[in-house]
């Protein structure tokens, strides 16, 4: 293995556990945060380490458009062009055509998309995402795969889980083994349990050193991906990390946490700080509401981050209302503190056999409301 993944413990479904990189361990469950663009937007490195996180997610997409794989390659590599010596999960590039890139074709071979940015063409194969994945230097790799917005019917659903499955063999053939770096499959089958058993087991059979979840939070309820997990997860290894792709708010990572997910990653907390919404202890907050014009106190008393720690409310609130740059960072500090404090009481409460007494306080705290 290349990977190595240790569970400490298990709580119901829940695992705590630690996955050894060559860029650095991960305490699991794991928020990853989102630094499509090498940037986590609005943070520096320092102040990402800061918030807790011990790995960040890099978009194939984004970079192969700008500045390029190859030109990355040249400075040493996304930990070095950045400054970010952790680990880096990078995602393959097929999910982002699908959502941001102008036209797109998909085939047996590849996607061929249009840049959002200049409108030149592309073709990305799995053989090339795999490759655009070394020149980062990803910690983690994942697969190819196409993802299908919902809801959609069953066959367009299987037909795209199926070439998913071969995608994944071809990535597995294309990719390098390296000591301390890893290739992540990707589960498919939308909220059909049948067909997420199927694309399991496929992936298991080709052995990957990660299982991940894909096509969920793309228009399906709470109960639904729940339910989806449900059916899902009972299918995937013990011995190997499982990562929900882009999920999600925090009761979502509670639920799932439950559903024995060990990693996320989510453009939420960076990007809806950006806009003015707070996460805090007792459910979210628009700071750019009147009601906080006024208010000396910070976002959330319980909060260690530097927001909290020394501006108030109505100081944030001023920020966000004149677009100031300061306003995303500490917004941004904010959210992602909050959401790697999460984490570690998800970790804390596996660790300690208590994850349903804590995931009863979690609820009841966001139900409280902000006062
Ligand atoms: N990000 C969120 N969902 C997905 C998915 O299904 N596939 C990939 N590659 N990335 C995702
Ligand atoms: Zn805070």
């Amino acid at each position: 293995m290349t990977l190595r993944f240790t569970v400490s413990a298990t709580d119901g479904a829940a695992r705590r556990g630690r996955l050894e990189t060559a860029h650095g361990a991960i305490d699991t469950p794991a928020f990853m945060p989102v630094g499509t663009a090498a940037t986590v937007k609005a943070m520096t490195p320092e102040a990402v380490v800061e918030t807790g996180a011990q790995i960040i997610l890099g978009n194939t997409y984004h970079l192969m458009l700008r500045p390029s794989a190859e030109r990355v390659a040249k400075l040493g590599g996304l930990h070095r062009f950045m400054n970010w010596p952790g680990p880096i999960l990078t995602d393959s590039g097929g999910f982002q055509v699908m959502s941001l890139s102008q036209l797109n074709k998909v085939s047996e071979a590849g996607v061929s998309f249009q840049s959002h940015i200049d409108g030149a063409k592309y073709d990305l194969t799995p053989e090339r995402s795999i490759e655009i994945q070394h020149l980062l230097d990803a910690t983690i790799t994942m697969q190819l795969d196409e993802c299908v917005k919902l809801p959609a019917d069953d066959k367009r659903v299987s037909e795209a889980m199926q070439l998913s499955l071969r995608w994944a063999e071809r990535c597995k053939t294309a990719f390098k083994l390296r000591d301390g770096y890893g290739l992540f499959g990707i589960v498919q089958g939308g909220t059909n349990g049948a067909l997420r058993e199927q694309s399991a087991k496929g992936l298991i059979k080709t052995g990957f050193d990660g299982y991940a979840v894909g096509g969920l939070a793309v228009g399906e309820t709470q109960a639904e991906m729940f339910a989806t997990l449900d059916v899902t997860t009972p299918h995937l290894p013990q011995d190997r990390p499982r990562y929900l792709m882009g999920v999600g708010k925090p009761s979502d990572l509670v639920g799932a946490v439950q559903r024995g997910i060990d990693m996320f990653d989510c453009v939420m907390p960076t990007r809806s700080g950006r806009n003015g919404q707070a996460f805090t202890r007792r459910g979210t907050i628009n700071i750019r509401n009147a009601r906080h014009a006024e208010d000396p106190r910070p976002i959330d008393e319980h909060c260690r981050c530097p927001a909290c720690r020394n501006y108030s409310r109505a100081y944030v609130h001023h920020l966000v209302r004149s677009d100031e740059i300061l306003g995303s960072m500490l917004m941004t500090a904010h959210n992602l503190t909050y959401y790697q404090d999460v984490m570690q009481g998800l970790r804390a409460a596996i660790a300690e056999g208590r994850l349903e007494a804590f995931a009863a306080g979690f609820h009841a705290g966001e139900a409280s409301g902000d006062i």
